[in-house]
């Protein structure tokens, strides 16, 4: 009973819409907390299914638990640990460490259930999977807060944790988060001062966005070699519900301050573009092997854009920008793809290639359906042109050779 509820929550948070908001989790003991953490997350996991890597993304849900039996302050002698679980067999873990003056998350463990088809459909093996961090980068001096409110990406193995709005506080001198603050590097080097102003900027305006401007993305890999490229003008159609009114927005991602990130692999491939730590979207593209054909699998939007606004919507089934291995993808023409019927998204001078880039520029392209008919109509229009002149011209002759040959009958 309890664990088909858990699972129903899943497919809902995850399928249709989740709700990030952040999560405040706590590990006390005999009445002592000695780790308190809020959080906002998502996960980006690597899975095979019969014919091909798939990325899915999860969410870090408002029903997260703290795992009491494996959480712990560490008053035995072992490092303090907090152990968050969620949905049926998800679990994500925060070790800690600290050497008097510093503290720090030592590593991080990602537990999750592949045997869960609503979230890993096809997945060829089951059950939980287990995987372990190597260094974090979260550290802070003692008694004070951990606050980045950035989005940080670990790489856990093979999967991914994007944490937003993080405060967190391990090896606690009282029971709640001390009041001062070691800021992460992201935040202070953030050109905008606080989230809370971040967010009222990027909140969408009223009036119409207009053509959204190109963006130029890139993706490196391990090597530092360009991976995946792309240009394209995007503008997101939302529609969310924040103080219980239904808002419908149309808002354009500014190049200006859009990070790409992302990963590539055999047969699939990930751009992330964060837009000045609030709009946070996922394009997966898949590669099938056998047909040598690839296309946009997948979209995600993780949106922070004020207090009364924080969703998400996701779509892993879907199938555009269709091309072909060793060419790239192009649409010039305005196309509209529709993720969830809450979220279409408008891309404008597309070009994009998530496989095969070689010497970091874009292959040939193979051009949508729209360009290539407007690039007919030019060519209808000149052969009629054509036909007409070559039509008056025959008339021409044949009038010549009329009059001539009344000529020779007089
Ligand atoms: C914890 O706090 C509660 C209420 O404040 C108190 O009744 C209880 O005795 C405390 N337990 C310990 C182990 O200190
Ligand atoms: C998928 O399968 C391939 C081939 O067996 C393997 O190399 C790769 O590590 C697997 N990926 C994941 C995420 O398990
Ligand atoms: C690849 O394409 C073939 C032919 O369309 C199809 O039968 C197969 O299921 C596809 N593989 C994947 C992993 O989608
Ligand atoms: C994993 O998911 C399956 C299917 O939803 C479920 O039966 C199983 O109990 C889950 N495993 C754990 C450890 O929760
Ligand atoms: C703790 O580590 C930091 C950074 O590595 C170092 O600067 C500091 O001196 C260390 N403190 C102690 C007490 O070892
Ligand atoms: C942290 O606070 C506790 C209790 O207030 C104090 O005993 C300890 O010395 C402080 N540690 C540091 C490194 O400031
Ligand atoms: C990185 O470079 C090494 C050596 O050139 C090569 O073996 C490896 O496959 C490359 N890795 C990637 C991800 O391209
Ligand atoms: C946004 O979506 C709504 C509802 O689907 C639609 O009526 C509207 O025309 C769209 N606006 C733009 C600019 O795409
Ligand atoms: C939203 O609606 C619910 C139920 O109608 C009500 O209880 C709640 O107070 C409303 N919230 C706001 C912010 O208006
Ligand atoms: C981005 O920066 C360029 C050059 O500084 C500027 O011309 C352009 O208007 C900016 N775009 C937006 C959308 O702010
Ligand atoms: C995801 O996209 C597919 C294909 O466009 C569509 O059939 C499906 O309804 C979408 N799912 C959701 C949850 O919107």
């Amino acid at each position: 009973m309890k664990v088909s509820h858990a699972t129903a929550g899943l497919v809902v948070w995850f399928v249709v819409l989740g709700c990030i908001d952040a999560v405040t989790l706590e590990v006390k003991e005999s009445n002592t907390t000695c780790i308190k953490a809020d959080l906002s997350a998502s996960f980006s996991i690597i899975y095979n299914t019969t014919h091909a890597e798939r990325t899915v993304q999860v969410l870090l849900p408002n029903s997260t638990t703290v795992d009491t039996a494996n959480s712990t302050c560490g008053k035995d002698g072992s490092s303090p640990r907090l152990v968050a679980v969620f949905g049926s067999g998800y679990t994500l873990g925060l070790n800690f460490s600290t050497n008097g003056t510093l503290y720090q998350v030592s590593s991080l463990t990602l537990q999750y259930n592949l045997s869960d088809t609503s979230v890993f459909p096809n997945a060829t093996i089951s059950g939980v999977v287990t995987l372990v961090s190597a260094s974090v980068g979260i550290e802070a001096n003692v008694n004070t807060t951990y606050k980045c409110a950035s989005p940080t990406v670990i790489a856990v193995a093979t999967a991914k944790v994007n944490f937003t709005d993080m405060r967190l506080e391990a090896y606690m001198p009282g029971n709640e988060l001390s009041p001062n603050e070691t800021v992460c590097f992201a935040d202070q080097t953030s050109t905008t001062p606080s989230p809370t102003t971040v967010s009222t900027t990027a909140v969408p305006t009223q009036t119409p966005p207009g053509t959204p401007q190109q963006g130029n993305y890139t993706v490196k890999d391990a090597n530092d070699t360009i991976c995946l490229l792309a240009k394209m003008g995007l503008q997101l159609n939302v529609s969310y519900t924040s103080q219980n009114k239904t808002v419908q927005d149309v808002l354009n991602l500014n190049p200006n301050v859009t990070n790409s990130t992302g990963s590539c692999g055999a047969s699939s491939a990930t751009l992330v573009l964060t837009q000045t730590q609030s709009t946070i979207l996922t394009f997966n593209f898949t590669l099938n092997s056998t047909t040598n054909k690839y296309h946009l699998s997948g979209v995600t939007l993780i949106a922070n854009w004020f207090d009364s606004a924080h969703f998400s919507m996701s779509n892993n089934s879907l199938n555009y920008l269709r091309s072909t291995l060793g060419y790239s993808y192009m649409c010039n023409a305005e196309q509209t793809l529709f993720v969830t019927p809450s979220f279409s998204l408008n891309t404008f001078d597309l070009k994009v290639q998530p496989f095969g880039v070689k010497s970091g520029r874009f292959a040939t392209a193979e051009e949508c359906q729209m360009d290539q008919n407007q690039m007919i109509i030019p060519i209808i229009v000149g052969a009629a042109l054509a036909g007409l002149v070559l039509i008056t011209l025959i008339a021409y002759l044949i009038g010549k050779r009329r009059s001539h040959a009344g000529y020779q009958a007089i």
